[in-house]
């Protein structure tokens, strides 16, 4: 896997329009505003790919993102935003719980939570969640470079304590920081190396190319 051919395969609201292949995916899920779509930019070595927005609620469909024809990361509208109608809560939240729940090629569900905050009670449920369906624990906290070094232990401290697991690893989609140790864990869990992909194959893949 070498990251040169990635591209937004296609954007769903419901299960009959998933990616109808076998490929493992990847989901990132989270609170509104988190950093999922910065997050999947930043792994992706891409700027405009996933569209970002200061504005929470800004992914509202979920994004199929193919990488050289190895898996999708798949990006989710975000829980959690206080300003969304509660008709809109109920569709996003429906939305969500069918991928998770249906999906049989999902291997790996990311929780992003805020490395500034103490989780939320979402966050919380959100865990569970993950962990009862059988996936390993994997939390990613994002916006360390918002946070003071001397802070840095405390805030690592609280989420680890708050989620009751070690599995966090705080990055920064910002400057890069510890996005490297992501994609360590990342391609332990799907068992691939970066020669899996030979070049003359690659070309003849993934030709379209587009953002949300
Ligand atoms: P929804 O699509 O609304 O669910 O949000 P999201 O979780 O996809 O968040 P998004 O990636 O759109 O980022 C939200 C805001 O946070 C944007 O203004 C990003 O630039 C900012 N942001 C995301 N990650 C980081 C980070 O690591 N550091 C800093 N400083 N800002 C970040
Ligand atoms: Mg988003």
């Amino acid at each position: 896997m070498n990251l040169n051919n990635v591209c937004l395969t296609l954007s769903a609201v419901s299960k009959r329009q998933y990616p109808q292949t076998n490929m493992p995916e990847i989901a990132f899920v989270g609170r509104s505003n988190v950093g999922k779509s910065s997050l999947i930019n930043k792994l992706l070595n891409r700027k405009n790919l996933a569209r970002v927005s200061s504005n929470p609620g800004k992914t509202a469909t979920i994004n199929f993102y193919d990488i050289d024809k190895t898996l999708y990361f798949v990006d989710l509208p975000g829980y959690g935003f206080a300003k969304v109608s509660k008709s809109e809560k109920e569709k996003w939240s429906n939305m969500i719980e069918e991928y998770l729940n249906s999906r049989e090629q999902l291997v790996q569900v990311i929780l992003l939570v805020d490395f500034r905050h103490k989780p939320t009670s979402d966050d919380i449920m959100m865990f569970n969640w993950i962990v009862q369906s059988g996936y390993d624990p994997f939390v990613v906290a994002t916006k360390l470079d918002k946070v003071k070094s001397s802070q840095r232990e405390n805030s690592l401290k609280l989420i680890m304590e708050t989620l009751n697991t070690a599995n966090v690893i705080p990055v920064s989609s910002e400057n890069g920081d510890g996005i490297d140790l992501v994609w360590l864990k990342l391609k332990e869990l799907i068992g691939v190396d970066d020669n899996d992909c030979e070049s003359s194959e690659r070309d003849k893949r993934c030709h379209s190319s587009g953002s949300l």
